[in-house]
């Protein structure tokens, strides 16, 4: 274990943060001696995937454990779909570039979302009108409060629009393996804007080279600019609100949210209340994605959840709308 451990490399946001002590977990095994530490030094443990959906403060007082379990196994035909288990370490894109070379199709909507396997089903990570919940089988996890193994199929895991069972506990069960179903029929899904004119015919890494053109058109490079992605939810609000919104704006963009409720898009609801492209100190938001807010070079947590916390009141106080933040604040 490495004490006073550096994070500012591993979070995506470039945010200068340390940790009392940091390792890298490389198997599901050494979690037992590793939470037996942690409780021996009465400090919390955290995993740290890609570090890509968070925002750290700048010391965890605590052990952050990096996640490197590797692992990319055929487990074979299930139905009509055939099952691939993949170490919660693994990079996100990286398996979705390998399953397609595999001749396994599915996962292309999804390409070039940073992260890692593990922190996948989290959040249900979705792009391109497809989520994780559309490609899963079960996962594996260690349940920290009990020190116990646990599997979870899709309906354990209560997923919904960037939603899951293991948001409502950060932190306690650690994903160690993921396994996902990739239909043996597949069919490309090229409904979104911005897929539509890909002849129907085209294949899977067509798609994907596609998705990470758009992407690359439209999100800031974290490794250019530090960002985490979209920074808050899509909020899903009650159809009087959406139509209030659609009377001032019939362009508003709006989308079906479930049981009669209409999803309206944030970078649309940010960019009308005046902040795409604001600075605040060295965070921003960027001028080509009001949904993503922006490390400008040297930004502290503190002007990240500042300026976040502006956006928030700015279109409550324009729309009557909360928007809800997407990064764990850790
Ligand atoms: N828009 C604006 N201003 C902007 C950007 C977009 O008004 O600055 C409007 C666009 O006109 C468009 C609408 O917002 O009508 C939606 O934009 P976009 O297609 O970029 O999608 P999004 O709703 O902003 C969501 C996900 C993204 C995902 C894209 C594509 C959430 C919180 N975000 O963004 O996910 O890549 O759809 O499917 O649901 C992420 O979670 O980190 C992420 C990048």
């Amino acid at each position: 274990m490495t004490p006073d451990f550096d994070l500012q490399a591993h979070n995506t946001f470039g945010l200068p943060a340390r940790a009392r002590f940091g390792t890298t977990v490389t198997t599901a095994d050494d979690l037992v001696p590793l939470l037996a530490e942690a409780k021996a030094k009465n400090l919390p443990l955290r995993i740290l995937g890609g570090g890509s959906n968070v925002v750290l403060r700048p010391c965890f007082d605590g052990i952050i454990a990096l996640m490197g379990i590797a692992g990319r196994d055929i487990i074979g035909r299930h139905g009509d779909q055939t099952l691939v288990r993949f170490g919660a370490g693994e990079n996100w894109h990286a398996i979705v570039e390998w399953s397609i070379a595999q001749g396994l199709s599915g996962l292309e909507n999804l390409a070039a979302i940073p992260g890692t396997v593990g922190a996948a089903p989290i959040q249900n990570i979705g792009a391109y009108g497809l989520e994780l919940v559309d490609r899963f089988h079960a996962l594996e996890t260690f349940d920290t409060l009990e020190g116990t193994t646990l599997t979870f199929d899709r309906d354990a895991c209560q997923f919904a629009y960037r939603q899951s069972f293991f948001k409502r506990a950060p932190g306690r069960y650690v994903v160690t393996s993921v396994t996902l179903a990739f239909p043996n029929a597949w069919q490309p899904n090229l409904a979104y804007p911005g897929l539509s004119d890909i002849p129907a015919d085209a294949d899977a890494k067509t798609i994907m080279d596609r998705v990470v053109a758009v992407r690359a058109s439209k999100l800031p490079d974290w490794r250019v600019t530090g960002n985490a992605g979209s920074f808050f939810h899509n909020p899903i609000v009650e159809s009087a609100v959406a139509d209030a919104i659609a009377a001032y704006h019939p362009e508003a963009p709006r989308y079906p949210g479930g049981a009669g409720r209409v999803k309206l898009s944030a970078a649309w609801l940010i960019e009308r209340s005046g902040f795409k492209g604001f600075r605040y100190g060295a965070a921003g938001v960027s001028p080509n994605h009001a949904l993503v807010l922006i490390n400008t070079g040297g930004a502290t947590q503190a002007e990240i959840s500042e300026l976040a916390g502006q956006i928030v009141a700015g279109v409550k106080s324009r729309f009557g709308v909360e928007l809800v933040q997407e990064p764990e604040l850790l």
